[in-house]
């Protein structure tokens, strides 16, 4: 039978991922239980909640909401700090086989900068991505889209960091924005960038009680989930196009199917994360969403991801 041949094995550089399903930071990975949990999954590794250098609250109730096309959130990076999701990833990277990534948002340049000066002493030995894209903390705009910023904190950062970064980017909605930032990201030695994280500043309203429905920012919120996956594509599509082919790329953004997935890989991710999906229908969507990208390579044809990894048609 086609489909035992058939692997879903990936990688970012030198990291092997065997299977090319992650959850996406923020999802049920703020406790190393919940961590754990993934990683004994059949998904091909965990990332952990992006974390500040000190624990945080984060916003106020209610700070999420389902809906049926996805759901919006202002969560405002709750997470247990820096120590706790390090020391968990110094414990369990590259046990059995596993990919720990790392994932940090300080609230500012300085703290992004501590916390990689605490990862680059420490024995962690596996992939840091660094989250320039919350949009959901008071009074801050995403650092991703001033593309100065992004040049000033990647050269400070490289200047002594040597261990692989990621960068998780926002959505970008115009060509020139693409060629702007993968402008910059082309001058450093990143490997991997993840795109996207949610849309942020959406709004749902509730026409029963003519009311928003999250308490912070006045409702806004990020979007995930079915809203986000066509911004997603574009996104992963457009930066393959622009960055140098050693900058892999992490997709993430709508993804609840195989069908979803092969998507994803057709615009040209090396991996991919889910992140709306994974919270509604915890760790066993892995086993779910394998099978059916299984089928549907089986269907086509195709045994490794990179039979089709990038080689959406144009018309
Ligand atoms: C949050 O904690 O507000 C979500 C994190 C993110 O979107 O980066």
């Amino acid at each position: 039978m086609l489909q035992n041949k058939i692997s879903l094995k990936a990688n970012i550089g030198k990291y092997r991922f065997n299977n090319v399903l992650l959850n996406a930071a923020g999802i049920r990975c703020a406790t190393t239980d919940e961590l754990t949990k993934i990683l004994r999954s059949t998904a091909g590794g965990c990332v952990t909640k992006s974390a500040t250098p000190q624990p945080r609250e984060g916003n106020e109730s209610p700070r999420m909401k389902a809906t049926p096309l996805g759901c919006i959130n202002s969560m405002g990076l709750p997470n247990h700090g820096l120590d706790y999701y390090l020391k968990f990833a110094e414990e369990n990277q590259g046990k059995n086989d596993n990919q720990v990534i790392l994932s940090i948002a300080g609230l500012s340049v300085d703290q992004n900068l501590e916390m990689l000066h605490q990862i680059q002493d420490s024995s962690f030995d596996g992939l840091t991505e660094l989250n320039l894209s919350c949009p959901n903390i008071k009074g801050e705009s995403q650092i991703a889209y001033d593309f100065e910023a992004v040049r000033d904190i990647l050269t400070k950062a490289f200047d002594f960091f040597t261990k692989d970064i990621g960068i998780k980017l926002p959505p970008y909605f115009d060509l020139h924005q693409f060629d702007q930032i993968a402008d910059v990201l082309n001058e450093f030695p990143i490997a991997y960038v993840n795109s996207i994280n949610s849309i942020g500043n959406g709004l749902i309203v509730n026409p029963e009680t003519e009311s928003v429905v999250l308490k912070p920012k006045g409702g806004f919120g990020g979007l995930g989930g079915d809203y986000v996956k066509p911004t997603a594509l574009a996104n992963v599509r457009g930066l393959r196009l622009r960055l140098k082919p050693e900058i892999a790329i992490i997709g993430t953004g709508g993804i609840k199917s195989g069908r979803d997935v092969f998507e994803h890989i057709l615009c040209g991710a090396n991996v991919v994360q889910i992140g709306t999906a994974f919270g509604f229908e915890d760790v066993k969507i892995f086993d779910r969403i394998s099978k059916e990208l299984k089928e549907i390579m089986a269907e086509k044809g195709y045994t490794s991801l990179d039979d089709f990894r990038g080689k959406l048609k144009t018309l």
